[in-house]
């Protein structure tokens, strides 16, 4: 019977409990958890581990770790080759994207209106970013992006400031339709780094 969780895994949940102790600001939490994340997405466990995780085809994500004393979530991403991720914000929280095997395309966006009009967004595309193991994303408070896949399939490992679903709204956009809603976060599957 399994009973160790990878010990990479282990000490990064360590260091990232030991940065929320030290520290009260969101901001630079998350900061120093990106750093951390970082070097999580390197190691070579880590990596090789990935190559065995589930699809989350269909709005999922893994749920690693979700913190009992500091509310922050640690959650995985597995897309298959050719998958493309939707146009969105994480509301207020704060999130720290972490490719850790694949790559994927990283892009951000502008608003252009002022959302006055409910429903509607004028956004346009800014920047992309490519994402290779080892590449780190923080993605502030309402910042509006999207994680595609590539012809290969990829992993990402991601930190959240606080869990999304049922209690963050965020917003997802259609920047051909000019279109905005709000909906809960991706659907949490329990997963255990087991080893
Ligand atoms: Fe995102």
């Amino acid at each position: 019977m399994t009973t160790k969780t990878l010990p990479a895994f282990d000490a990064f949940i360590a260091d990232l409990r030991a940065i929320w102790a030290r520290e009260t600001d969101t901001k630079r939490r998350m900061e120093l958890s990106r750093d951390r994340l970082e070097v999580l997405v390197r190691d070579p466990a880590l990596q090789k581990h990935s190559e065995s995780w589930p699809s989350t085809e269909g709005r999922k994500n893994l749920m690693l770790h979700e913190d009992d004393d500091f509310g922050f979530v640690v959650n995985a991403v597995v897309r298959v080759p050719g998958r493309f991720g939707s146009v969105h914000d994480h509301a207020h929280a704060y999130t720290a994207y972490g490719v850790c095997h694949g790559s994927e395309y990283l892009e951000r966006y502008e608003r252009l209106d002022d959302g006055s009009k409910p429903g509607h967004a004028e956004i346009k595309h800014t920047t992309t970013t490519i994402g290779a193991p080892g590449v780190v994303d923080l993605v502030p408070p309402w910042a509006i992006h999207a994680e595609q896949g590539s012809d290969r399939r990829s992993c990402a490992v991601i930190i959240r400031s606080e869990r999304l679903v049922g209690k963050v709204l965020q917003h997802n956009y259609d920047p051909d339709a000019m279109t905005v809603v709000q909906r809960s976060g991706p659907e949490q599957i329990p997963y255990r780094l087991a080893v």
